[in-house]
């Protein structure tokens, strides 16, 4: 059985409140007890790492993580408890590729605007990726508390910008100075603020008259917008649009009933031109981020695996795609979030950790039979390219070992030309450089600058043999090998890269590598 597991991410900008949210979501999932302690925790991790100084500095998150919870809800087939699997997305727009790497790895998604900016560059941003693969959306209005803009004309915004029908399902009751609570449109209630700090503290108003003011600004919301529409959620074409403020609690239990009743439970998973049902017996799953070096005592790294389908039971053993024979996976790690927790069993639309020492990359398929291959893990053609100076060139060694892991990771990619021994980190976006910089030396005591290198970017090039032979006879100080051992073409200018393609019929130029 996989359909109490609700596998989401929270799509946001920076600032609108996604911590919060994520910390009352946590407390009335009962996982954590006192508010504040997702910071905290967060913190106590992030000085194990001196790299994430970097995100401290800047106040931003770079790395994800899991956060699961359980709840109990009154069905109609009696009570049932839904697992709550949260994977937290990095919010800096320079680690797209990490986010949407994340997002293929969820089956929803919530996304939080703040009242008084409506929709923002890296919330369309992140939108754009969940709409490529049909996440569908829960919308949640955060910071009513405030003044903010007219919910008109935010929910106007969200259906204009994003191309989807908004259907509001509760409303505030006055914002700002004036906020009375939220009315709930399905059962008629307002939640009502409480108390000096104002926060709702449970009290509810079944069947509450609206104060006139607010009357008829309700009426039209009740009548002036599309009925919820399930399948139209769940393909991604109508959000269910929630007010609430996540400081103050209002929204967050309708927020969690929503997920629990509407959001998908695990969807299938592309393998080639297969979709794995999560009703398939065999174990299988996606790892979707590795991540090195958590503890610089630890050499060790957790690959974080997303179950595709079976029933997964600690010893098992699974055949990473990249190694070809088959692991036992002893002491996975499940992510509760008082604690991690060894994980006994793991259904599908669960996240695993598996603790171990490289073999395990981003883009392998684990399975019990290694018959089939997940697709969809794409690494992204490069925007930014550097060439790696030592600046102490006796540790070439150390250097080869930290990029093949960083790149391993998925923190940068690694590009080592055919020609020379002028090793080539690419990245999408800046913040990735200084990432890499830093965690050369905390982490490998590496000293290194990066200098401008001759190349724009880099695609990967596929053909029969014969006619690679070929190009690479002419272009070889334009060809590199990755990680994989896989050829590359290192374009000095998109100009280019149109110019070989246009020349090269028999062969392909990738911008984006599937492994
Ligand atoms: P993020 O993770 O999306 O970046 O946002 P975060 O939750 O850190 O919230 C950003 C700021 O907005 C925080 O204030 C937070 O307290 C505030 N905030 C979040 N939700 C609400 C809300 O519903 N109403 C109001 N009025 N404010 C809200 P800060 O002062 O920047 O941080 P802090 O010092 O309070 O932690």
């Amino acid at each position: 059985m996989t359909s109490n597991r609700r596998t989401f991410a929270i799509i946001s900008h920076p600032d609108a409140g996604k911590t919060t949210l994520t910390e009352k979501l946590l407390l009335q999932g009962g996982a954590i007890h006192l508010a504040g302690e997702v910071k905290a925790r967060g913190q106590a991790r992030r000085a194990r790492s001196d790299w994430m100084k970097i995100e401290q500095q800047r106040g931003i998150s770079v790395t994800s993580s899991v956060m699961t919870f359980e709840k109990e809800f009154e069905t109609d087939s009696g009570r049932e408890t839904i697992t709550f699997n949260l994977l937290d997305t990095p919010g800096h727009e320079d680690f797209s590729e990490d986010t949407y790497r994340t997002l293929t790895a969820v089956d929803s998604a919530i996304m939080v605007i703040d009242a008084a900016k409506g929709i923002e560059p890296q919330t369309r941003k992140l939108f754009e990726v969940c709409r490529l693969r049909s996440v569908p959306i829960i919308t949640f209005v955060n910071k009513v508390d405030r003044e903010g803009r007219e919910c008109f004309e935010l929910l106007d915004e969200v259906a204009d910008m994003l191309a989807l029908d908004v259907s509001p399902q509760s409303w505030p009751v006055g914002m700002g100075g004036r906020f009375e609570g939220i009315l709930d449109f399905a059962s008629g209630a307002i939640s009502r603020p409480e108390g000096p700090s104002k926060e709702y503290l449970g009290t509810r108003d079944e069947n509450a008259a609206i104060p006139d003011e607010f009357a008829e600004e309700i009426e039209l919301a009740q009548a002036g917008y599309p009925e919820f529409d399930l399948e139209a959620y769940r393909n991604g074409d109508l959000t269910p649009v929630y007010f609430g403020s996540a400081l103050k609690n209002f929204g967050v239990s309708e927020l969690i009933d929503a997920i629990a009743r509407f959001a998908p439970p695990p969807r299938p998973q592309p393998a080639g031109d297969e979709q794995i049902p999560p009703t398939r017996d065999e174990v299988t799953g996606f790892i979707f981020k590795v991540q090195a070096n958590m503890d610089p005592n630890h050499r060790d790294r957790i690959a974080f695996m997303r179950m595709v389908s079976g029933t997964f039971k600690r010893g098992m053993k699974l055949t990473p795609s990249g190694l070809g024979k088959p692991i036992a996976v002893h002491s996975p790690i499940l992510f509760f979030a008082q604690d991690r927790e060894l994980a006994d069993t793991a259904e599908a639309g669960d996240i695993i950790g598996i603790p171990n020492h490289g073999t395990l990359r981003v883009g392998d398929t684990l399975s019990e039979k290694n018959q089939l291959r997940f697709t969809g893990l794409p690494n992204f053609a490069p925007e930014i390219l550097r060439r790696v100076v030592l600046r102490d060139p006796t540790k070439t060694k150390q250097l080869r070992k930290a990029l093949d892991d960083l790149s391993e990771e998925g923190v940068i990619q690694v590009f080592y030309p055919e020609i020379g021994a002028q090793w080539i980190v690419g990245v999408v976006g800046q913040l990735q450089l200084e990432v890499l910089i830093s965690r050369l030396e905390a982490e490998y005591k590496v000293e290194a600058v990066l200098e401008a290198s001759p190349f724009a970017t880099a695609r990967w090039l596929k053909g029969a043999d014969a006619a690679l032979k070929g190009f690479a006879d002419f272009n070889r100080a334009n060809l590199a090998r990755d990680r994989d051992g896989d050829l590359v073409f290192m374009a000095k200018s998109p100009w280019d890269v149109s110019y070989q393609v246009e020349k090269n019929p028999e062969l392909t130029f990738s911008a984006t590598k599937e492994r």
